[in-house]
């Protein structure tokens, strides 16, 4: 059975459709990523996963269960974490208070152990201001809180942008061995084609909001099959 099975989405803004007919499949603990250019739908198409856009036509499914009707909190509770691509931490409050906000209480402790085993500097900072860390940081701390919440899938939307190379190793590496430590889940939205090829199972490319070409980051040709479509 997949972890996240989308059949023939299509949705949108105020009756303008973005998204068009859109299926994929991830099977439990695989990695996808979905490439392509700007505007192309990429954070529609988590934004609609995620339930804060309506669908217009077509079903999402969470192991197995109905989620295509539920809000974002439902789908939450379904075990899934959504990493925005507009930075959504709480400036203002420190690491520690938004790593809570994201972690049940009686979790806290396992929390930080994850937090620990993927981001360590992180626990030297936990009285720190969100705000005031670097914006490498602040995506850390960001990816460090959805892997916190033991979410079984994780929506993830363009991490690596404006990142240093150091900070993007650090990103895979961290993917990678959350993925090997408890199997999650992971839709991975890229434009950072090195970055996506090097921890995804299978890509996908949308343009203009329709699904252009999928493959598996084994082929070979794989990258030369995606920069063609991200090119022009
Ligand atoms: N809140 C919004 N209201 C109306 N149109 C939007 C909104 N957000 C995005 N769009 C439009 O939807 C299309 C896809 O946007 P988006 O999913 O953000 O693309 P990507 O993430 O691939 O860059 C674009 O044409 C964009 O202008
Ligand atoms: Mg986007």
């Amino acid at each position: 059975m997949s972890l996240l099975a989308v059949d023939h989405l299509s949705s949108g803004y105020a009756g303008a459709v973005v998204l068009r007919e859109v299926s994929l499949a991830i099977a439990p603990g695989e990695i996808l990523a979905v490439l392509g250019k700007n505007g192309m739908g990429k954070s529609t198409l988590l934004k609609s996963v995620m339930g804060f856009l309506p669908k217009m036509t077509g079903t999402v499914a969470i192991a197995g269960a109905e989620a295509t009707r539920l809000a974002p909190h439902r789908v939450a509770r379904l075990g899934v974490g959504y990493v925005a691509q507009e930075k959504a931490l709480f400036q203002d409050m420190s690491v520690e208070e938004n790593l809570r906000l994201a972690v049940r209480r009686p979790d806290f402790e396992a929390a930080l152990a994850e937090v620990e085993a993927s981001f360590p500097f992180l626990l030297q900072r936990l009285k720190q201001r969100a705000g005031t860390l670097s914006g490498g940081e602040q995506k850390m701390l960001l990816m460090a809180r959805s892997l916190a919440t033991g979410a079984k899938l994780l929506l993830v939307d363009e991490i690596t942008e404006g990142l240093q190379p150091s900070v993007i190793d650090r990103l895979a590496g961290v993917i990678r061995s959350a993925r090997e430590r408890h199997g999650t889940t992971m839709l991975l939205v890229e434009q950072h084609l090195p970055f996506a090829l090097a921890v995804a199972d299978r890509w996908a490319v949308l343009d203009r909001g329709e699904i252009a070409e999928t493959g598996a980051t084994s082929e070979p040709d794989s990258r030369a099959r995606v920069l063609k479509h991200l090119s022009v």
